[in-house]
Order: C-alpha cells, then structure tokens, then sequence
C-alpha cells in the first residue's frame, strides 16, 4: 500500500529526515513515537504533498503509484486521510457541504440528504459533540478538542483506506479520549484501513493497538518493534531506547 525509500526531506534547506524507511501494508496499524522535532508530523506533511518540505532523494509509492508525481488532490483522491496535529480553521464552508461535495468527487451521487443528515447526527451522538456542529463552518471556532472529534466525524463518512493521525489526542480530554480511540479502533475493525499513528499518549495505543512501534530519532527510524515497544519508550525514554539500539547493533 505505502512504501517509503530512502527519503531526504529539507525544509528551508534544513535536512529533517535522512534515509527514512517505511513500509505499511493493507490492514496494518504502525505507530510513530520520538522526540519533539524529531520529524514525525514531517512525514505526515510530506504524505499529503505539502509544498514546504523538499524531497532531494528517495521515492515513495502508494498503491502502486509513484506519490511524489501526484498533487494533494490526488493522493486524498487514493483515499489517503489526515488528521493534521493542528486542524486548520476554514470559514465560509460548512462540514455538511464539505462532506457531500467530497462524497460527490468519491463518485457518491444520489445520495439521500435526509438519511446522510441521519447518519452525521448518529455520529455526532457517539462521539458526544453537537449536532449542531454539522453546519458550522469546519473547524472555526471550535476548541481543540471539538475539531479532534469532527475530524474523526470526517473519517467515517469519507471512509478513507489509509489514515494518518498525528496527534489525534492532543487536546482531548480524558473521557474524549477513550471515545477518539475507540471510534478509530471501531472503524479499523470495520473497514481495515492501513493506519499510521503518531502520538506521545498511551492510552491512544493502548486502545487502538499497533501492529509495529518505530520510534524516530536522529532523522530516521532507528528502531521498530512489536506493541512492547511502547512499554520501553515510556520506562525508558527515547534516548535510552535508542541506546538500546546502538548497543543491540553491535553485538
Ligand atoms: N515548515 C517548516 N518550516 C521550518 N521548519 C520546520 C517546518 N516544518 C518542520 N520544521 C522543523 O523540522 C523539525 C521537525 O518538525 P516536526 O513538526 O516534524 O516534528 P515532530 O516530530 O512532529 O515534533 P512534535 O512531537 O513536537 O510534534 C523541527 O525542528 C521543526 O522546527
Ligand atoms: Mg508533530
């Protein structure tokens, strides 16, 4: 499904990522832990073919398709989502517009306003938001918290295949928390996406559960291992995980 080689990313001739690897099959759930600026949400943005972050080496394949020829468009169009760490605001178009229009391009066209309205204030209901929300402008306004949720909301009616979700948790509180990381464990055992979780929560991962823990260190993946991983990230601390590593390499 994605399959990362080699990649060198610069932003404003800065090197953020340096022979960074990562492979993700259909059905998988990957989780990416490390450091504050280490260059996670990095890699979310370069996914989704933000201009900012030059790629000078490597290659990237999506579904078989070369990703660094195609434009923001077309990637969200191999139903690729994100839930970006910082939800941007944008007045003027409402969540229901924006969601039937997406629907539209999806090739979704006699679709039933009155059981898609249904369907968005079931959805609202589980994730304890109002309904309300449906026709405020997306995201604007809103608490951090409340456009975690609304993009989860987005989530289920775009019914994307792969999901990025960087930081989903950040700004959630406890209770809202739990409902995040069921709805997306819900929807995993739904629909099967491939997922890539970037979080420094446990709780997130302990719900959602991963199949694979890469943690980030140094501009690249410099350890993957199973759902234990995060056990050691959070006794240990990122630098002596990483030490772990060096030493293990060595023996
Ligand atoms: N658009 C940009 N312009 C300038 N510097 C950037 C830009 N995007 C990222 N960086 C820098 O690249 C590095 C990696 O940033 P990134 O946001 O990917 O870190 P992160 O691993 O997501 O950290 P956090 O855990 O704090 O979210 C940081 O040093 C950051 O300052
Ligand atoms: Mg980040």
């Amino acid at each position: 499904m994605l399959k990362i080689s080699n990649l060198i990313v610069k932003v404003l001739d800065k090197i953020i990522l340096d022979d960074f690897n990562l492979e993700i099959k259909p059905g998988e759930i990957h989780a990416l832990m490390g450091p504050n600026g280490a260059g996670k949400s990095t890699i979310s943005k370069v996914l989704l073919r933000d201009s900012s972050y030059q790629i000078t080496k490597g290659n990237i394949i999506l579904n078989e398709k070369d990703l660094l020829k195609m434009n923001t468009t077309e990637v969200a169009r191999e139903k690729v989502f994100l839930i970006s760490q910082n939800p941007i605001e944008i007045s003027g178009v409402s969540n229901a517009e924006m969601l039937r229009t997406s629907l539209n391009d999806q090739g979704n066209k006699d679709m039933n306003v009155l059981e898609f309205n249904r369907y968005l204030i079931s959805l609202c209901e589980k994730l304890n938001i109002s309904k309300d929300f449906i026709h405020r402008d997306i995201n604007y306004n809103m608490s951090g918290g409340e456009k975690k949720k609304m993009e989860i909301l987005h989530m289920w009616v775009l019914k994307p295949k792969f999901i990025i979700l960087d930081e989903v948790d950040s700004g959630l509180d406890v209770d809202s928390l739990k409902i995040v990381a069921n709805s997306i464990r819900e929807y995993y055992e739904e629909y099967k996406p491939s997922i890539l979780v970037i979080t420094h929560q446990k709780t997130l991962l302990d719900i959602v559960k991963p199949d694979f823990v890469h943690v980030l260190n140094n501009k690249k993946i410099d350890k993957t291992g199973d759902a234990t991983l995060i056990e050691k990230v959070f006794n240990e601390g990122f630098s002596r995980v990483s030490t772990i590593t060096r030493s293990e390499d060595n023996e």
